[in-house]
C-alpha cells in the first residue's frame, strides 16, 4: 500500500483556459523530477548538476497544482521527467491523480519514460487507471543504445515493455530520427513495432541543450524524408485522428500499423498548441522553445486558497508566445534553447 495523499478539492472552471491567440489549453506535462537513470546523448550532459532535493516540490504541492490545472479545464495529463518513475514516492502521485479520472474531469493520465523501471511500475500503473503511455527507445541493437543513452541497458528496457503489455497497457514507441544513427534501422523498428503491436512516433531532434552547432545539424534528420523512404515500400494513408499531441499520424496500408510524426522543423505545429508545461520547482513554461516561464510555486505556498493560484495560472497563460523559433535551415541552428530536455520533460 502506497499512502495516500489528502485530497485537493476541485474548483469548477469560472472559464476555461484560452491564450492569447484563442487556443484552448487543455494539456498539460508535468516533469515530477530533474533526475534520470540514463544520459541521453540530445537529451543530457554526462555530468548534469541535478536540483537539491529542498528545492522539489512535494507530492501534495503537485497535487495542489495538477488539481488547480484540472479545475481550469485540463484534460489531459502527462506525468515526465527527467525519468518519472525514479521519483520516490511516485505511485503515490498517480493514486492521488486517479481520482480526477473516476470524477470524469480527466480524460487522460499517462506518462513519458524511458522503460526503465516498468517491470516494477507497468501493473501499479495500470491499476490506477494509466492506459497507454509512450517509451523512448531510439535504436533495438545493444551496443546503439548503451552509446546513446549512456547508462541504460536495452534488455532492461525490453522487459519493461513487456511489462506493460502484460498490464494492458497500450505502448507507444518514440524514436528520436537521428542521422547516421537510427537511418538504417528504420525498416526493422517499424517491423518490430508491428510485431509486438506498439504504436510508434518519430521525432525531429531539437536544438535544446549545450550541443554545438555542428554537432546539431550533423545528426538532424528530417522527418520528410524519413518518411519519402517509407513510402517506398509502404503505402502511407494519412489520417485525421489525433491524441492531443502535436504528431500527425499516417497508416500502413501493408501492416495497418499506426505511425506518427512529430515535425517541430519541418512542419511547426505550434498553432494548435494546446500545452502548457509544469516543470518539478513549480516553474511554467508556456512554450517548449521559449525561456519565458512563470513561477507557481510562490503563490502556491503564499496561500493555501487555490484561487491564489489558479489566478496565477491565468495570468502565466496571457504570455503563451506563439511558438518556438527553432530553424535549421540555412545550415545554422536558430532558436536554441540552452535548457535541457529533461528540465521540461520534453
Ligand atoms: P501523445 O499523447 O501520445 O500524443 O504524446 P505526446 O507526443 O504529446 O508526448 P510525448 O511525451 O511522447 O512527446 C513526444 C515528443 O513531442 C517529445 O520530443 C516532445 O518534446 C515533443 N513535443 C511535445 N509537445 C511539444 C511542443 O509543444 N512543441 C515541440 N516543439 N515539441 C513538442
Ligand atoms: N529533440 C527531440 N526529442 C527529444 N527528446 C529528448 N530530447 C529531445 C530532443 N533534443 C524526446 C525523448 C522522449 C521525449 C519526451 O522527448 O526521446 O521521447
Ligand atoms: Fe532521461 Fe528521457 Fe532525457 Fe534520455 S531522453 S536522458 S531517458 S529524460
Amino acid at each position: 500500500m502506497t499512502p495516500s495523499l489528502p485530497e485537493s478539492p476541485i474548483l469548477r472552471p469560472t472559464a476555461p483556459l484560452i491564450d492569447p491567440f484563442q487556443r484552448p489549453i487543455q494539456y498539460l506535462r508535468v516533469s515530477v523530477t530533474d533526475r534520470c537513470d540514463f544520459r541521453c546523448t540530445y537529451c543530457m550532459a554526462e555530468h548534469m548538476t541535478f536540483l537539491p532535493k529542498k528545492e522539489l516540490l512535494t507530492l501534495e504541492e503537485l497535487d495542489r497544482l495538477c488539481s488547480a490545472f484540472i479545475g481550469l479545464g485540463v484534460e489531459k495529463l502527462r506525468v515526465t521527467g527527467g525519468e518519472p518513475l525514479v521519483r520516490k514516492g511516485i505511485m503515490t502521485f498517480f493514486e492521488a491523480m486517479s481520482r480526477h479520472l473516476e470524477s470524469g474531469a480527466l480524460r487522460e493520465l499517462t506518462l513519458t519514460t524511458n522503460g526503465s523501471q516498468l517491470a516494477k511500475f507497468a501493473q501499479p500503473l495500470a491499476d490506477v487507471g494509466v492506459k497507454r503511455i509512450n517509451v523512448s527507445l531510439d535504436t533495438l541493437d545493444d551496443a546503439k543504445f548503451a552509446t546513446i543513452t549512456r547508462w541504460g541497458r536495452l534488455p532492461q528496457v525490453l522487459t519493461g515493455i513487456e511489462a506493460a503489455r502484460a498490464a494492458g497497457l497500450r505502448v507507444k514507441i518514440n524514436v528520436v530520427a537521428l542521422k547516421g544513427f537510427n537511418e538504417d534501422e528504420l525498416f526493422p523498428i517499424v517491423d518490430w513495432c508491428a510485431a509486438e503491436g506498439h504504436d510508434l512516433t518519430f521525432i525531429e531532434v531539437m536544438p535544446m541543450g549545450d550541443m554545438s552547432e555542428e554537432a546539431r545539424l550533423d545528426q538532424y534528420w528530417p522527418l520528410k524524408d524519413l518518411r519519402a523512404r517509407l513510402a517506398e515500400r509502404f503505402t502511407l494513408t494519412d489520417l485525421a485522428e489525433r491524441t492531443g499531441g502535436p504528431a500527425r499520424y499516417v497508416r500502413l496500408e501493408e501492416t495497418g500499423q499506426k505511425i506518427g510524426f512529430i515535425t517541430p522543423l519541418t512542419h511547426n505545429f505550434c498553432e494548435s498548441c494546446n500545452r502548457v508545461r509544469l516543470t518539478c520547482t513549480g516553474e511554467l513554461y508556456m512554450c517548449l522553445g521559449q525561456e519565458d516561464m512563470a513561477d507557481l510555486r510562490a503563490p502556491l505556498r503564499a496561500s493555501s486558497d487555490d484561487a491564489v493560484v489558479q489566478d496565477a495560472i491565468r495570468a502565466a497563460i496571457t504570455r503563451k508566445p506563439k511558438g518556438h523559433d527553432f530553424d535549421y535551415s540555412r545550415q545554422k541552428v536558430a532558436g536554441q534553447m540552452s535548457r535541457h530536455m529533461s528540465h521540461t520533460g520534453g
